[in-house]
């Protein structure tokens, strides 16, 4: 496993638990050491205890040198970054180009190098074409397998996926990404056999059809401040159709994260370039972008129409609950933006608070909560952490200097919330 991130280590990690021999490579020397020691670089629920037990029953290795960590391997992934290229919103694929490289320099015997890392469309053309021009034909073969985890919930769907998407040309190598994943067809999982260009166009389409979703009600959500009506009452109520579902459905400050900005622009980009333009995703990039602006707008509103001398609290950071991945998070843009209209800002986030401290200069951090809300003159739920949705209502009332509380996620009950005297300023929450 080329790559121990995110989706590397979690892979490998679980790969390792269904009983395959695994080694995660690192070129981060620092984060192999301290894989070593046992200690996960990332947090991720359940995922410290899965390298540990994996480790000491002996099928998680770890390495930082490529030809080390691939020596007999049949299968050789490839999970490291795909971020933004600057200025066209390419994906930048350097590391999995070089990785490639790095690869082909390593085989030593037939091995199957399966991209994971989400890839524009021709990108397993490309690698073979590289390792080709180092090595013979017939002793490798490339497979796209694009990787659909949540973090915050990565080991469930990595042991109950969906579905697994597997572009393989080659029947040799079909027949090893069946073995590797044979735990998972066993439990009924469906395995997608595919070609490699419509694999790797699965992952664009879903991830993007999942911003859409949040894009939409995001947008519902405005109107609904416009013209009255309550955003999560639609939500359900559109939700429970089977054909549209719940999920995805939440409003809030607008996505971020390590997959949707990134994808999003990807997509667009890779439709330009193939002369067949995907409005509907160009519109969704910008309104995304325009909202997380928009916030910092209406958290001044709520505060009176000035935050210039106030203190303002902060609750969560991360761009979703259960990460401490700060990857464009959307308080990466708000934050900044209530500092320049002079707000302190006070935050606290469950386990974002070390990636979010290098990268939100002059923001205090404090180590709990309440201590966040002490003296404050408004409360801004930024991202939805389970510890946040059960708090005392009446001791942040308290806490707060001014009972000023702006709920970007909806997380607070709004009558029951103005009931006792806070001013409650939720999304899409009526007019
Ligand atoms: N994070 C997610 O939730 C998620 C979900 C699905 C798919 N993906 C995709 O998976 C890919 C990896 O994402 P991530 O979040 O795990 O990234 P990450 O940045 O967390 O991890 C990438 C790792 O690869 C290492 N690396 C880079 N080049 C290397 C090389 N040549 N040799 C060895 N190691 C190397 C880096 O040091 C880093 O530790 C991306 O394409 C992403 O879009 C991510």
């Amino acid at each position: 496993m080329v790559g121990a991130g995110y989706v590397g280590l979690v892979s490998g990690a679980c790969l390792a638990d269904f009983g395959h021999e695994i080694v995660c490579i690192d070129k981060d020397a620092a984060k192999i050491a301290a894989l070593r020691e046992g200690q996960a670089p990332i947090y991720e629920p359940g995922l410290s205890e899965l390298v540990v037990a994996n480790q000491r029953a002996g099928r998680l290795a770890f390495a930082a040198d490529i030809a080390e960590g691939m020596r007999g391997a049949q299968a050789v992934f490839i999970a490291v970054g795909t971020p933004t290229l600057a200025g066209d919103g390419a994906a930048d694929m350097r590391y999995v180009f070089q990785a490639a490289r790095e690869i082909a320099d390593a085989i030593d015997s037939f091995v199957v190098v399966v991209n994971k890392s989400t890839s524009p469309i021709g990108t397993c053309d490309t690698i073979e074409r590289l390792i080709g021009e180092r090595v013979a034909k017939d002793r490798f073969a490339v497979v796209s397998n694009p990787e659909f985890l949540r973090e915050g919930a990565a080991i469930d769907d990595f042991k109950q996926p969906d579905r697994v998407v597997v572009g393989v040309e080659d029947e040799a190598a079909r027949l090893v990404m069946r073995e590797i994943y044979r735990p998972l067809e066993r439990n009924g999982s469906p395995i997608v056999y595919t070609t490699r260009r419509t694999a790797e166009l699965v992952k664009y389409a879903a991830n993007v059809f999942l911003a859409m979703k949040v894009t939409f009600i995001n947008e519902i959500a405005d109107l609904c401040e416009k013209v009255g009506g309550d955003v999560m009452d639609v939500a359900h109520g559109v939700g429970l159709d089977k054909r549209i579902g719940r999920r995805f459905l939440n409003p809030g400050p607008g996505f971020g994260g390590s997959c949707f900005p990134k994808d999003t622009l990807a997509l667009t980009k890779l439709a330009i370039d193939a002369r067949s333009p995907m409005r509907l995703v160009e519109t969704l990039v910008d309104v995304n972008d325009k909202r997380k602006v928009a916030m910092a707008g209406k958290i001044v509103r709520a505060c009176g129409g000035s935050v210039k001398g106030k203190r303002i609290a902060v609750l969560g950071l991360t761009y979703k609950p259960n990460t401490d991945d700060m990857r464009d998070a959307p308080s990466l843009v708000i934050l900044p933006l209530l500092q320049q209209a002079g707000a302190t800002i006070v935050a606290f986030d469950p386990e974002g608070a070390t990636q979010a401290a290098k990268l939100l200069p002059g923001v205090e951090f404090a180590n709990g909560p309440y201590a966040c809300l002490e003296g404050a003159d408004a409360l801004v739920v930024v991202t939805e952490w389970d510890a946040f949705r059960a708090l005392d209502l009446a001791r942040i009332k308290a806490a707060l200097r001014e009972p000023v509380v702006i709920d970007l996620r909806n997380i607070y009950p709004q009558s029951a919330m103005r009931a006792m005297g806070f001013k409650y300023v939720g999304i899409g929450r009526g007019a």
